[in-house]
């Protein structure tokens, strides 16, 4: 979900709006928005659906000098009108946008209900407006009511609180749910993604867990939810307003695939020393004793930043020499793991918010692990939380699918590994070839790239498969998971992916004309085994693309991919399968940027 708030000048409703558009791919199954009217009072108004949906049902006059808004991903209540946010008690005088989970929620509600209290949604937020409601009637300040509400409340959130009673001010709060205040010219701004701000301001505060703020037009404070005051500086954001358009592309997802020669060329900027063929990365904070002690590494993250830590496990395990594994931070978060002082725990995301892998890192750390995070998004939650890291430096991905924040995870991981190798067992020579690999990449994505046209065409077939396998061994079967969840999530073709070397063992089953396979079959030692899997599927009528380094007799189609070196190819091999992805979702009229029943960051359990 997404949250913005202005007070100012400036008229508040288009600002608001604007602001919702930017953070549209946090969540869009429904908007709303509440200003101070300047008669006095607060007005609202909702509507389920996309940021669109409400501007057409704005009243045209709805002007006024505060307001709040918010973009909704469903968890608690289906999308309707009376679930979108904000939400208000029935004196219509609290405003509350709220993002995140109030765990209490049920009983909170069963205690307003004995009371005679009439909820008007299905939605654990209601209830907070209730609460300050209730609360300000022995508290004299917005701010104290705000802090008994929350002292009932057990759950996270981000929430910014309006009262018709004090039109001067905004009242915010953040637990678990981020919350960046922008610092205008006698405006302010709030939200809780920066993507809402930098096109008014760079100044930002981020408010810590625990943290509340009270912004008004020309000033600004935080304190605790305990009232004690905190101090902040404002920092100025690096990424600029022109980072979040098109740029003349039809959707953020075709930009940010064009983008991923100059994001992998950000990635390794700096970072490389030719002489000794090892790796600087400075914000790791992981001197080379400590990294000589590490035993073995654990990826942990959800989604495609899963698949990319896949990717990067392989890559350790082959150039740093030790067990190396990969797993969904969802699952690792719930089955009470061992954790081990000699484990280097890795928390991988784009956003650095993503809940799931929040909790990890914070369970981790409870227990005493070392956890550094591979993080795109600078200063966000896990960023803050772990030891130290690498950052991505893919500059903001908007579209809810990662393809550029995905190709330059698994790249970091490679600077990782090779660090990690050199200073362990990797000769110099194998050091040079992985960092001349490395620096092949961005030439080498434009390659393929210039393939669009051809994978379009394909893609005009494969839009009517009932379902799609993706086959890889080893090394590529990474890049056959992440293929096949591009696809399901764009395109809403059911896909699976396997280890090619599984597919006799069950899925071949599934093999008809109407269930295409894509076999990723880079040139290493195991192509002749995949030939094998060609066979096997042909045998069966299914047909068939490859992914390869040079044309596969046995597939009706073969995308060819420039070779890099053998540890490196999986970062190649995945680029033309977003792409297939991207045309199969046009071709078929998908909403390719926010796909049904997602979002980008899901900062909820
Ligand atoms: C959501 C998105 C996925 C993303 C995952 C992890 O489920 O829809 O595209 O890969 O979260 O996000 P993160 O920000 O942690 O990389």
């Amino acid at each position: 979900c997404g949250i913005v708030g202005y007070i100012g000048k400036r008229d508040t409703a288009p600002l608001l709006l604007e602001g919702l558009q930017r953070l549209e791919y946090r969540g869009y199954d429904s908007a709303g928005i509440a200003v101070q009217s300047r008669t006095g009072g607060l007005r609202t108004a909702k509507a389920k659906g996309r940021v669109r949906e409400l501007e057409s049902r704005l009243p045209k006059r709805f002007a006024g000098t505060a307001g709040i808004a918010h973009t909704r991903w469903a968890t608690h209540g289906v999308p309707s009108d009376a679930n979108a946010h904000p939400h208000v008690d029935p004196t219509g005088k609290v405003a509350v946008v709220h993002n995140g989970i109030i765990d209490n929620a049920a009983a909170l509600r069963a205690a307003l209900e004995a009371e005679g209290v009439a909820l008007a949604s299905e939605t654990d937020t209601e209830v907070l407006a209730h609460l300050i409601a209730d609360a300000h009637q022995d508290q004299h300040t917005l701010e104290g009511a705000v802090q008994k509400a929350l002292s009932r409340v057990e759950g996270t959130y981000g929430i910014a609180v309006l009262h018709a009673d004090f039109p001067d001010r905004i009242v915010v709060a953040r637990n678990g749910s981020p919350v960046v205040l922008g610092i205008g010219e006698r405006e302010m701004f709030v939200a809780s993604d920066v993507a809402a701000l930098v096109s008014h301001t760079r100044q930002v505060v981020t408010l810590d867990d625990g943290e509340m703020a009270t912004i008004k037009a020309d000033d600004y404070r935080t304190y605790t939810t305990e009232g004690s005051r905190t101090s902040t500086t404002p920092e100025t954001v690096e990424w600029a307003a022109e980072s979040y358009d098109m740029g003349g592309h039809d959707t953020y997802m075709h930009k940010e695939i064009a983008e991923q020669a100059d994001a992998v060329d950000r990635v390794l900027r700096g970072r490389i020393d030719d002489r000794f063929a090892t790796v600087h990365l400075g914000g790791l904070n992981l001197d080379a004793r400590a990294a000589r002690g590490v035993r073995r590494v654990k990826i942990l993250g959800c989604g495609s930043a899963y698949h990319a830590g896949m990717i990067g496990a392989q890559l350790i395990e082959e150039l740093a020499r030790m067990p190396a594994d990969a797993e969904p931070a969802s699952e690792f978060r719930y089955r009470n793991p061992v954790v081990d002082p000699d484990t280097l725990y890795l928390a991988v995301s784009q956003s650095g918010e993503t809940y799931d892998t929040l909790a990890a890192v914070q369970e981790l750390k409870r227990k005493g692990a070392r956890v550094l995070g591979v993080v795109n998004v600078v200063g966000s939650a896990i960023a803050r939380e772990t030891d130290g890291g690498v950052y991505v430096h893919a500059g903001p991905e908007v579209c809810v699918v990662s393809t550029k924040c995905f190709t330059n995870t698994a790249v970091a991981l490679g600077l990782l590994a090779l660090h990690l190798g050199r200073i362990r067992d990797l000769s110099v020579a194998d050091g040079k070839r992985i960092i001349a690999g490395l620096r092949r990449l961005p030439a080498q994505i434009t390659e393929v790239l210039r393939n669009e046209a051809a994978i379009e065409k394909l893609a005009a077939d494969y839009a009517s498969a009932r379902s799609m396998l993706f086959v890889g061994r080893v090394r590529g079967y990474p890049v056959a998971r992440e293929a096949s969840l591009k696809l399901k999530e764009v395109s809403y073709i059911h896909a699976e992916a396997y280890p090619a070397s599984e597919l006799k063992h069950g899925p071949l089953a599934l093999i008809e004309p109407a269930v295409p396979t894509v076999a990723i079959m880079p040139d290493d030692d195991l192509l002749d085994k995949n030939s094998a899997t060609l066979e096997e599927i042909k045998a069966r009528q299914g047909s068939i693309l490859a992914v390869a380094h040079q044309e596969q007799q046995k597939a009706d189609h073969t995308i060819v991919v420039p070779r890099n070196e053998p540890e490196l190819d999986p970062i190649l091999l995945g680029i033309p399968l977003q792409l297939l992805a991207y045309h199969t979702a046009l071709s078929l009229g998908r909403d390719i940027d926010k796909p049904r029943n997602l979002a980008k960051s899901v900062t909820v359990e």
